[in-house]
């Protein structure tokens, strides 16, 4: 049975692809800060782990309680987005949070998941970013924080990509859509099943020539 972890599994995103690859028969590694009746309800190979993504010791935990598994893909999904980013208006300190949150704790977690990633032989890392994070396709300005963060885990991604690949890890860097979640609200162009069933189908096609690329949920390869 196929081993997947995911950060931030308790509501949006994650929990959609907690609940998709659970239905799918993966056993499926769900981390969180605080468990929902949502994601606790989930039928399946769903083991509970609480994990804040930018807490060393809870990501040097994780990586004991996997110490036996060998992780087929991980899915480092957990991020923010602060709206308190126009100019004039910058909120420093929340940058450097939103920086620990979207570009430190992706490194993090994949750093310390290493040897159980090693042991699936051919695992997958996903990291989900934004193409709001496109230096290319910033044609509006605004959200400097959040473009930023995922920019830099872009940049991140690519050195990932290029540093596991003698380990058999493929690096994905993936754009969800602006999908209905508590961070797109309701004006999202898609829902979180469609969206993540899009994401697994981009996951579940990625050749090792994938690593280091920046795909949309649709397929489509997007500009840095
Ligand atoms: N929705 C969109 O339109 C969209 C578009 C592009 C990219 N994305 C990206 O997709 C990913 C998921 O977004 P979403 O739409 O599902 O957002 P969401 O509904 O706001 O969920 C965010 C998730 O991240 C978790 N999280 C935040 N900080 C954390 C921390 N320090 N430790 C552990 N978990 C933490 C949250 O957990 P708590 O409940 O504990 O806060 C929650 O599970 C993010 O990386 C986001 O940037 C989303």
């Amino acid at each position: 049975m196929p081993v997947v972890v995911i950060t931030g599994a308790n509501r949006g995103l994650g929990l959609e692809f907690a609940r998709q690859y659970a239905a799918e028969g993966w056993r499926v590694h769900a981390c969180c800060r605080r468990p929902t009746d949502a994601l606790s309800g989930i039928a399946g190979d769903v083991v509970l782990h609480s994990l804040d993504v930018t807490d060393a010791k809870g990501i040097a935990a994780l990586a004991r309680d996997l110490l036996g598994e060998a992780v087929d893909l991980l899915i480092n999904n957990a991020g923010v987005l602060d709206c308190r980013q126009s100019l004039g208006q910058i909120d420093y300190a929340r940058w450097e949070d939103m920086m620990r949150i979207n570009t430190l704790a992706p490194v993090a977690v994949t750093e310390a998941l290493l040897p159980a990633l090693a042991r699936a032989g051919d695992a997958k890392v996903a990291l989900i970013t934004s193409r709001m994070g496109s230096v290319t396709d910033n044609t509006s300005g605004g959200f400097y924080a959040y473009r930023a963060s995922k920019a830099a885990l872009n940049a991140v991604g690519r050195s990932l990509a290029l540093d596991l690949a003698d380990k058999g890890i493929t690096v994905l860097l993936l754009h969800p859509g602006w999908v209905r979640t508590d961070m797109g609200g309701p004006n999202g162009l898609i829902d979180a099943p469609q969206s993540v069933a899009g994401l697994r189908s981009v996951i579940a096609g990625a050749k090792p020539a994938d690593s280091g690329r920046f795909f949309a949920y649709d397929g489509r390869e997007l500009p840095w």
